[in-house]
Formats: C-alpha cells, sequence, structure tokens
C-alpha cells in the first residue's frame, strides 16, 4: 500500500508550492530581483524633478490612487508605511512591470526619467499618520 501514501504526499507537496506561489504572487516586493531593488533614483529630492513628477502623477496615476496620493477604490495609499519602506529600485521595478494581475499597469512605456521623476515626487509626499499606540487615544 505505499502507492497511496507516496500520491498523498505528492498532493500535499503540490498544494504547498502553490500556496507559496500565490504568496509570493499576492506582494509584488518579493518578485523584484535584487539587483533591481539597489537602484537609485538619479533624481532624488530635486525640486525640478519632483514638480514634473507631480504633473506626471496628476496625468497618469490620480485616476486610481487620488490626485492626493491617499488612494481610493481599493487602489493602495502612496503614503503607506509599505510604499515609505520600500526602496526607490523596488517602485522602480513595479513602475516598469506593474502588477498586472491585480490592476496597477505597466509603466514602461514611459521613459525611465519620467518614471524616477514620479518616484521622487511619491517621496516628497507627506506619510500616512501611523496608528496611534493602544492606550494613547482620550
Ligand atoms: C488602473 C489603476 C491604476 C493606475 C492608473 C495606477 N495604479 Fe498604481 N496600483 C494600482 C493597484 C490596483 C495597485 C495594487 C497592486 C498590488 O497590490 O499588487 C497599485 C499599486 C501601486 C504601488 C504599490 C503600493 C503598495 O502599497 O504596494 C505603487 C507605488 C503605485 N501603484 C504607483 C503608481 C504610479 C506612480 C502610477 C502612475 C504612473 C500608478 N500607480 C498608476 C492601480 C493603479
Amino acid at each position: 500500500m505505499k502507492t497511496p501514501r507516496a500520491a498523498g504526499l505528492v498532493v500535499v507537496f503540490l498544494s504547498i508550492s502553490a500556496m507559496a506561489l500565490v504568496a509570493a504572487e499576492g506582494n509584488w516586493q518579493r518578485r523584484v530581483p535584487g539587483a533591481d531593488r539597489q537602484r537609485v533614483n538619479p533624481y532624488a529630492g530635486q525640486p525640478e524633478a519632483i514638480a514634473a513628477g507631480h504633473l506626471l502623477f496628476k496625468e497618469n496615476c490620480a485616476k486610481c490612487h487620488g490626485s492626493d496620493a491617499e488612494g481610493r477604490h481599493g487602489r493602495p495609499s502612496l503614503r503607506s508605511q509599505h510604499v515609505t519602506h520600500a526602496t526607490d529600485g523596488e517602485l522602480a521595478w513595479l513602475l516598469r512591470n506593474g502588477s498586472l494581475a491585480k490592476g496597477m499597469p505597466t509603466w514602461s512605456s514611459l521613459p525611465e526619467q519620467e518614471r524616477w521623476q514620479i518616484i521622487a515626487f511619491i517621496r516628497s509626499l507627506p506619510h500616512d499618520a501611523a496608528p496611534a499606540p493602544a492606550g494613547s487615544r482620550p
């Protein structure tokens, strides 16, 4: 009676791999290769780049993420800790590749310079307030 047991193990193994795959797909950040993650924004903090990025954001991104970038209709805020803690390189990877299965388009049609300008703009936004620690509320 070895075969049914082996088949059972194969099924367990396959479902674990499938779950791992779904989890990896669930968070775009896990798909970013190491070399991309390290990339640095050549326009970081430059006022002209931030202004250009703001215009590009209004044109391309505001309809989903809101003109204040706080997210809308289930599209995430870009002022969140998740975005604040992502590296420039990770954001650049996301803009180039999108997260198509979740409804985030690819922006590879924009010149790379414009994608960096948008990232410089995102970095200039105020961050969402962190949730107040329990017990600190009146
Ligand atoms: C058609 C709607 C749509 C447009 C337009 C759009 N996005 Fe998104 N965006 C999404 C969705 C949906 C997600 C969530 C993707 C996911 O969870 O994998 C997302 C995720 C993101 C994230 C990651 C947020 C997080 O917390 O993980 C960033 C950064 C982002 N978008 C930036 C932009 C920028 C910059 C633009 C304009 C160039 C843009 N998006 C245009 C729908 C959109």
